[in-house]
């Protein structure tokens, strides 16, 4: 029945394994995933067709494996007839009546589903529909317009700085498109913004943290290059003194390792030396470093007359604002006709789930979880975060340390 398989592929199907399946295009991942569903079938009688998730990419994906595994049903079951085992024929042809009841489809299918049987517990209304496609994107677009030229009209001085530093307004565009498209993470961002930002003296930390980056990453293996070198030379000697005394500063500067008052000495002298008379770069393990390119690289970022990080702050807080306008103007636009898309499905489903995994109905989350004995995900490496998320949470456990353990199969 699975002599078509290679070897390789035959080891695939072994389902008492969690196990993951990586190999180049065309070299049989899906057609392991459609054998392995019947191998499920004839090797656990305690299983039922329903209890095999199955998510592809794409519908077409899901129709085309429907097909192929019913019809690998189709041919078990002639071939068992021919060898005369009636628990297993008996067995096969059950699977084939009731195959109309597979849970093959992609993870929004899943989702949608999902959430038409729980309408109470993931808080929407069952009758909503599913906007993909044109009508999604036509949608999408015309609330993103709608919010970006109330606030224009409100207030030019607003949008002038983002449309800059986006490179204009396609760009701003697109990247407000992104945090739609990614509802859990854009609240994520929400989230680590309002703690960061919350932070007291929060710049200074940052300019503090990245002192410590550039004295590890550059100006260490810099003096150690510059210490081996030892050629002698006036410039050599010059450096090698500077540095020394940046050790010195380094121990009393706790706070930024001395780095601001190395880098104004390092750029006096390069300053000095003028660009054609470049100290020949210095040798650590495999690195080259020169110190006027260090000097080139941080320099700006140490001595930026009004910190990177506030304006940092001033941008990502007016990014946040503009993209939170798109979003509410799209979210009113989808309650007008009660209807969700993919990325709602995706959050609506994570929300709830997270809801009963982390503190919620165990019995509940219980209950959806024992649905599916043998979870199969085709196009993995395509799975996003919060799809892997789901996935997670209907086949994992917390252990008595609260990680997460999957459960076989
Ligand atoms: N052992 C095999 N014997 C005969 N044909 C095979 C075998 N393994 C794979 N094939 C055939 O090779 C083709 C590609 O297989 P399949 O679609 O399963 O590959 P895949 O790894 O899923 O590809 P992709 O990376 O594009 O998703 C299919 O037509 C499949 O039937
Ligand atoms: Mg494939």
């Amino acid at each position: 029945m699975f002599e078509g398989l290679t070897l390789q592929q035959f080891c695939a199907l072994d389902c008492n394994r969690n196990m993951v399946v990586t190999s180049g295009p065309g070299a049989g991942k899906t057609r392991i995933l459609s054998h392995r569903f019947c191998f499920i079938l004839l090797t656990d009688y305690t299983v039922a067709i329903p209890q095999i998730l199955t998510l592809t990419f794409t519908e077409k994906a899901s129709e085309e494996m429907k097909a192929r595994i019913y019809e690998m049903l189709l041919s078990m079951e002639r071939k068992i007839g021919k060898d005369g085992d009636d628990f297993l024929l008996k067995r096969v042809r059950e699977a084939r009546e009731r195959f109309h009841k597979n849970r093959i489809s992609t993870i929004h299918s899943f989702c949608a589903d999902l959430l038409r049987e729980h309408p109470v517990e993931a808080g929407i209304d069952p009758g909503y529909a599913i906007i993909h496609g044109t009508r999604h994107r036509n949608i999408l677009e015309e609330s993103i317009a709608s919010a970006i030229s109330s606030l224009w009209k409100g207030d030019k001085e607003l949008l002038m700085p983002l449309l800059h530093s986006f490179g204009g307004r396609n760009n701003l565009i697109r990247a407000i498109r992104n945090a739609i498209d990614h509802p859990i993470t854009f609240q994520r961002i929400m989230a680590t913004r309002d703690r960061l930002f919350g932070i007291k003296g929060w710049a200074d930390q940052v300019f503090r943290d990245y002192c410590s980056y550039i004295r590890d990453k550059d100006v260490i293996p810099y003096f150690e290059g510059l210490k081996c070198q030892g050629n002698g030379k006036y410039e050599a000697e010059e450096l090698k003194a500077l540095f020394n005394n940046w050790q010195g500063m380094a121990e009393k500067d706790k706070e930024t390792s001395g780095i601001p008052h190395l880098f104004r000495n390092l750029r006096r002298i390069s300053d000095e030396k003028g660009p054609l008379k470049r100290f020949p770069a210095v040798r650590y393990g495999m690195r080259k470093i020169s110190y006027p390119d260090l000097v080139d690289e941080f320099y700006p970022d140490l001595f930026y007359p009004q910190s990177p990080d506030v304006i940092f702050e001033n941008e990502l807080n007016l990014f946040l604002k503009v993209a939170k306008g798109c979003i509410d103007q799209y979210r009113m636009e989808k309650e007008k006709i009660n209807a969700l898309d993919f990325s709602d499905l995706e959050a609506r489903s994570y929300s709830f789930l997270a809801g009963l995994y982390e503190n919620g109905d165990a019995d509940l989350l219980r209950r959806i979880q024992q649905r599916y004995r043998y979870i199969m995900v085709d196009e993995f490496q395509d799975t996003n975060r919060i799809q892997w998320d789901i996935i997670k949470m209907l086949c994992s456990r917390k252990d008595y340390g609260g990680r997460d353990i999957l459960h076989p199969g």
